[in-house]
């Protein structure tokens, strides 16, 4: 049942953080973004208010919090990229650690009591068993992963003093876009394997490189759960719903439970764009671990969330098309 008071969507304009605002829209909340719009996009907002401005500015949030009386808040904002967090850590440490505490200290002192925190498989590191629970041990090897850990940590202890109650979700790799086309995933100098892929199908790239043919996988390439952006955004409003209903705090992976190499993304990529890529063998990339696949079954049985988009070819379509809309 839809809320009476807004809920706060820090980073709303971000890729996952509109596609969860579009959802909430869908389902009848209302909903107030905050969004720097450092990486985000105006336009992605489709739903409800937009504020510019600083999830870490404690005065501006003090005031949405107050002024919307908020209960609820789901927290996107936050630097992404992996090999920018090891070249500059503070600026991840700032932006994501920093800020979270600030949020949380808000949160504190306005009485929020449901908190919805966007996290990552990043907190594994390169975990030794491929199929990775949410008991796994978690051991970060980037300030990214590391970043979001302490996030965690903090929502754990002052869940733990207070009557606060959140879910951690632990995303893997998140891909596609709004099946209707309407928003997806516009982030500059992408990184991210089936962006990237779809980038290269409609001429923005003249080639994509494979890092590592080596790895000890079927195929010697690097193996994900990718995972729709769309079921993505569903495990968002079933976390809400389960706060709404009492439920105790919870730390839970996003993800399918099986995954796909790297040469599978690209076959796929090149069946549903009918062309061949221009696909460059290189070495390993640092950092790298040869599979990451997600024990997804705890999120099913806490939250009853159930994916409709668990399908590869969905995935790259809805990524491809919206690549084409971005032409
Ligand atoms: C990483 C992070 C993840 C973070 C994401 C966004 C880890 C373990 N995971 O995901 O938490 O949210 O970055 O920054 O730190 N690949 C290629 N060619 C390319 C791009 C990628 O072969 O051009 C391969 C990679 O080697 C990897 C797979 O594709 O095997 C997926 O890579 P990518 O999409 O970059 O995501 P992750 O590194 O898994």
């Amino acid at each position: 049942m839809a809320e009476t008071n807004p809920i706060l969507v820090t980073g709303g304009a971000g890729y996952i953080g509109s596609h969860v605002v579009r959802q909430l829209g869908e389902a009848g909340y209302p909903v107030v973004v905050l969004d720097n719009l450092s990486t985000g996009f105006e336009d992605a907002v489709i739903h409800g208010e937009l504020v510019i401005g600083d999830s870490g500015d404690r005065e501006l949030v003090s005031r949405l919090l107050q002024q919307y009386a908020v209960d609820a808040v789901m927290h996107f904002a936050a630097h992404t990229i992996v090999p920018e967090s090891v070249a500059d850590p503070l600026k991840y440490y700032g932006n994501n650690t920093s800020s979270t505490r600030n949020l949380l200290s808000c949160c504190q002192q306005h009485g929020v009591k449901r908190f919805i925190f966007s996290s990552t498989a990043a907190v594994y590191g390169i975990p030794d068993n491929t199929e990775i629970t949410e008991d796994t041990t978690v051991a970060p090897i980037n300030p990214y992963g590391l970043s979001k850990l302490m996030s965690e940590w903090m929502l754990r202890d002052l869940a733990a003093a207070s009557d606060l109650r959140y879910i951690a979700l632990r995303y893997f790799n998140v891909a596609g876009s709004d099946p209707a086309g309407r928003i997806g995933q516009s982030t500059k100098n992408a990184t991210l394997l089936v962006k990237v892929a779809c980038e290269a199908a409609v001429g923005k790239r003249d080639h994509i490189a494979i890092f590592g043919t080596d790895y000890p996988t079927p195929d010697g390439t690097g193996v994900r759960d990718y995972i729709h952006v769309e079921d993505l955004a569903s495990a968002h409003l079933k976390a809400l719903d389960y706060l709404d209903g009492g439920g105790e705090s919870q730390v839970l992976n996003v993800g399918y439970g099986h995954g796909y190499s790297v040469r599978e993304v690209l076959d796929m990529v090149e069946q549903v764009a009918e062309l061949k890529l221009d696909i460059r063998e290189q070495p390993r990339r640092a950092g790298d671990p040869p599979t990451l696949i997600a024990a997804a079954d705890r999120i099913r049985e806490v939250l009853g969330w159930q994916p409709e988009y668990d399908d590869l070819k969905v995935i790259v379509e809805t990524s491809l098309n919206w690549e084409r809309k971005l032409l």
